[in-house]
């Protein structure tokens, strides 16, 4: 399966096997982490970034695809829909049907709330199902939340808002209790004690799973609650412009039928953003380990209503993502074949990195590695370097993977590589948006009230680099807190009167300045046809 080049450099791999197990490499200092970033990392990189000129957040940078996106016409404009008619009126109106936009509408539904969940595709369709590695929580004795914040805080450059991240690690063994207990399948021991390992910055084991498919696990169970409870839920519906109220308050959505194209007005009392991430928008030409729908839609829906962005310009290139064979290109190889024992090594058959550097070290290290020390592998799409997954059984005895990384077996067997005798190709993946909307301890927003957002729309909870498996966490811990708050807060609305106004008005805006991208927004898809059209 691999090209004569790749088999020589293996054998040196296979060469070095020993020794490299040998001598892990040493951490790297604070100093030589912040050079490595500064000359490595795609978020250090200034011509890849635009300064916003209107909304909340102008003055400030933003990736040059978000800033088209953030700036262009918004579509419903075009479309003139009647806000005197109404197809759905919910209490709670929640947007996304992944991870957190399930919690959050299970949460709103136990306050007694009528509750709509709307999605572009179908319920379950969302990064939360591609989650791979697990979802971390201190609940073992040598643990706490307050290691947890501290791993996190550092992890993510000493730049996360304080009080979210303390209610994330503070409330995440109550997340992994409430799930074990809707029947989410966490690996355990023998004895019952759940097994847990190390992440990428991780200083415990706290990392639960359920085998290399923690997402999917989650997500089957929250979509099977979801289903039944009575909870409507509309699949192949996007929602495309907030509607506002004459104070100014969400209060609810134009919806587009993502098959007819038809135009629906959803009505409610206060509205959650799980839109989730932005992978489909392959920043700077990266491929993306993100599910279809990830387009940031979210984000340029709540910058519209007047809701402010944190750390916009930060995004998470997962460091491995698959480099070869071509038909998984930028598909997720979990962080947990290094927490299991396997290695980075280059073209050389050396280990240049310790393997659980933090995510962004660690992917500016694999790009010094190809690009700038030219240890690369050579591949159709780019270049790489080896994950010595052999490593892995070597270390924890036969077995290992098929039991704790069948998706990964799986996915390279399917073109013939079999990870457990032969290393995998990898190279930085698009994965996951650091920033997105502001919010507050209740998960609203400050500039719109009864806008509420939960999971990888949020922006502030990780600071500027996520660790792995608080992703997974946040979307149960803010999910669920969104629900809550939400279903709470529609018990003291009346709907108002609908508005479009603050569409009207943004657009107003940008002709001011002199913006026209000759785009409208928000992006409902990617575009991967020839025509480049957007939808
Ligand atoms: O590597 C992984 O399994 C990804 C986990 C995460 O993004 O949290």
């Amino acid at each position: 399966m691999y090209t004569p080049e790749m088999l020589e450099s293996i054998r040196k791999v296979e060469a070095n096997r020993q020794k490299n197990l040998a001598t892990e490499p040493r951490r790297m200092t604070a100093q030589e982490k912040e050079d490595l970033l500064a000359a490595f990392h795609p978020d250090y990189r200034k011509d890849q970034f635009a300064e916003l000129q209107v909304g909340p957040n102008a003055g400030e940078k933003a990736p040059l695809e978000l800033a088209e996106l953030l700036q262009s016409r918004p579509r419903v404009l075009d479309l003139m829909p009647d806000l005197s008619k109404t197809d759905f009126e919910a209490d709670v109106l929640v947007i996304g049907g992944g991870g957190a936009g399930c919690a959050a509408a299970i949460e709103a539904q136990n306050t007694g709330a009528k509750v709509l969940l709307v999605t572009k595709l179908r319920v379950g369709d969302a990064n939360t199902m591609m989650a791979e590695g697990g979802i971390q929580a201190a609940d073992k004795p040598n643990d706490s939340p307050a290691i947890h914040f501290l791993d996190a805080y550092g992890g993510g450059h000493f730049a996360a808002k304080k009080e979210l991240l303390y209610k994330l690690v503070t409330e995440a063994p109550e997340a992994i209790s409430w799930l074990s207990g809707l029947g989410v399948e966490f690996d355990k021991a023998p004895d019952g004690t759940m097994i847990t390992t190390h992440g990428g910055g991780t200083s415990r084991k706290r990392m639960h799973a359920a085998k290399d498919y923690s997402g999917a696990e989650i997500m089957r169970t929250l979509r099977d609650e979801v289903l039944n409870r009575p909870i409507q839920v509309v699949d192949f519906t996007a929602a495309i412009e907030l509607i506002l109220d004459e104070a100014g308050r969400a209060s609810g959505a134009v919806l587009m039928n993502m098959e007819t194209r038809e135009i629906l007005v959803a009505r409610a009392k206060t509205v959650i953003l799980a839109t989730g991430g932005a992978g489909r928008m392959h920043y700077q030409g990266f491929p993306t380990s993100n599910h279809y729908g990830a387009t940031a839609d979210g984000l340029v829906l709540g910058y519209r209503a007047g809701a402010k962005l944190l750390y916009q310009d930060t995004l998470q290139y997962h460091p491995t993502g698959a480099a070869y064979p071509q038909q998984i290109f930028g598909a997720l190889v979990t962080e947990k074949v290094r927490s299991l024992g396997a290695m980075l090594i280059n073209r050389e058959g050396e280990a240049f990195m310790h393997p659980l550097e933090t995510r962004d070290v660690s992917a500016a290290s694999i790009i010094r590695e190809c690009k700038g020390r030219g240890k690369g592998v050579t591949t159709a799409d780019g270049q790489g370097v080896w994950l010595d997954t052999p490593m892995i059984e070597i270390k924890n005895g036969p077995g290992t993977i098929e039991k704790r990384i069948p998706a990964m077996l799986r996915m390279f067997g399917k073109y013939g590589i079999d990870l457990r005798k032969e290393p995998i190709l990898v190279y930085p993946t698009l994965h996951y948006q650091n920033g997105g909307l502001d919010i507050g301890t209740d998960c609203q927003t400050p500039a719109v009230p009864n806008l509420y957002v939960a999971g990888e729309a949020v922006g502030g909870i990780h600071g500027r680099n996520r660790l792995m498996g608080n992703s997974l966490l946040d979307i149960i811990v803010f999910g669920r807190d969104a629900g809550r708050s939400a279903g709470n807060r529609a018990r003291e609305t009346e709907l108002g009167t609908p508005t479009l106004d603050h569409a009207r008005r943004y657009q107003e805006t940008l002709e001011a300045a002199g913006i026209d991208t000759g785009k409208v927004s928000p992006r409902l898809l990617p575009t991967y046809n020839s025509m480049g059209k957007d939808f």
